[in-house]
């Protein structure tokens, strides 16, 4: 299949278009490069360009042949969704409407789409199931929200094929190294204590631990990217027309915050200074992954089970690759 994957530059993206590949099928990337990067995608087909530029998204559905979608071109940082919601709902909303529209024009149908369990705003039932009520505590949430349900009604109406998988935290790197986590700024908690680990940072803050957990900071689900995209890959594959699959995608296992730290301490073997701060706004305690369901549907079992297995593979590209893409030959 040819495979618009858009937002194929950037994290997830990356790790994806790599899959997409190995699998015979050919990704054709559409990104802005605002947080994706040249170089994670070098030899691939790359369109630099704004997702809510309609004449260039019928240009490309028209001169490659597109099947189907992949979406990962989302803003996500639930902080900043706070501050800035309008970022959020114009890109996050208006421009997706934009490429579902050009779908439509273009008579293509087959849709995966990144959801995220912020989606569940503050669960009542741990681990999550799908079944959760989803009731978003923050506009990044609410967004992705409103198009999964955007993609109800796209399938009833219009015999869209669509598949919204509910990420937990998104966390290593391809095993070789290659391509890995390269955010500016860097929100997210492994990549932060393996930049301590590193000695670029002095130390990593633990935001609270006065929550209602064993050791009191924060439980998350930290799912390795490959296996992220090992669903997207089966998920794309079972898609029926007129009708829609809604994913949680996590291992099912939680780690606190000074679980994860202990853990990039085993694996780097480096000191990890820690200093205690306060909570950071909207954080829940505890989330964790019913993941069942993909297990059923789709015969996913996430590949990388501990989160030692998953920090090894970021702390092999930290390592490689100290100041992110920067250091490749094909620095923007
Ligand atoms: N944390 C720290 N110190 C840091 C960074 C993070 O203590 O310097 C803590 C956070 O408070 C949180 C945990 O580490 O408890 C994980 O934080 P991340 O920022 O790595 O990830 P989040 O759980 O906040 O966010 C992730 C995704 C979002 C998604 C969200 C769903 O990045 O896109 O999960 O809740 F929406």
């Amino acid at each position: 299949m040819n495979v618009l994957v858009v937002g194929g530059a950037g994290y997830i993206g990356s790790h994806m278009v790599r899959m997409l590949v190995q699998a015979g099928h050919h990704p054709v990337i559409l990104d802005n490069l605002c947080d994706g990067h040249r170089a994670s995608v070098s030899g691939q087909t790359l369109h630099v360009g704004e997702l809510a530029d309609r004449e260039l998204l019928d240009r490309i559905f028209k001169s490659e042949g597109i099947d189907a979608v992949m979406h990962f071109a989302a803003f996500a940082q639930v902080g900043e969704s706070v501050i800035d919601p309008a970022k959020y709902y114009v890109n996050n909303i208006m421009a997706t409407l934009v490429l579902l529209e050009a779908m439509r024009d273009n008579g293509v149908t087959r849709f995966v789409f990144s959801s995220t369990c912020a989606t569940y705003g503050e669960p009542q039932t741990i681990p999550i199931k799908e079944s959760e009520p989803q009731l978003p505590v923050n506009p990044y949430g609410f967004t992705k929200l409103v198009i999964e349900r955007a993609l109800e009604d796209y399938a009833a109406a219009y015999g869209f094929a669509y598949a919204a998988l509910r990420y937990f935290n998104a966390a290593g790197a391809s095993p070789d190294g290659d391509i890995g986590e390269d955010h500016d700024p860097e929100t997210h908690l492994i990549p932060i204590v393996l930049q301590v680990a590193l000695g670029q940072r002095s130390h990593v803050t633990i935001f609270g631990d006065d929550y209602e957990t064993p050791d009191g900071t924060c439980i998350r689900d930290y799912i390795h990217v490959d296996d992220l995209a090992r669903a997207h890959l089966t998920a794309l594959e079972k898609l029926q027309p007129g009708s829609g699959i809604r994913l949680n995608l996590g291992t099912g296992t939680g780690y606190s915050v000074r679980e994860v730290i202990n853990a990039c301490r085993n694996i780097s073997g480096r000191e990890i200074p820690e200093v205690m701060g306060v909570r950071r706004e909207g954080d829940p305690p505890r989330l964790i992954a019913d993941s069942s369901a993909a297990k059923e549907l789709l015969g996913w079992v996430p590949k990388y089970q501990s989160v030692e297995d998953v920090v090894q593979t970021a702390w092999a590209w930290h390592c490689q690759h100290p100041r992110g893409y920067h250091d490749g030959p094909d620095v923007q």
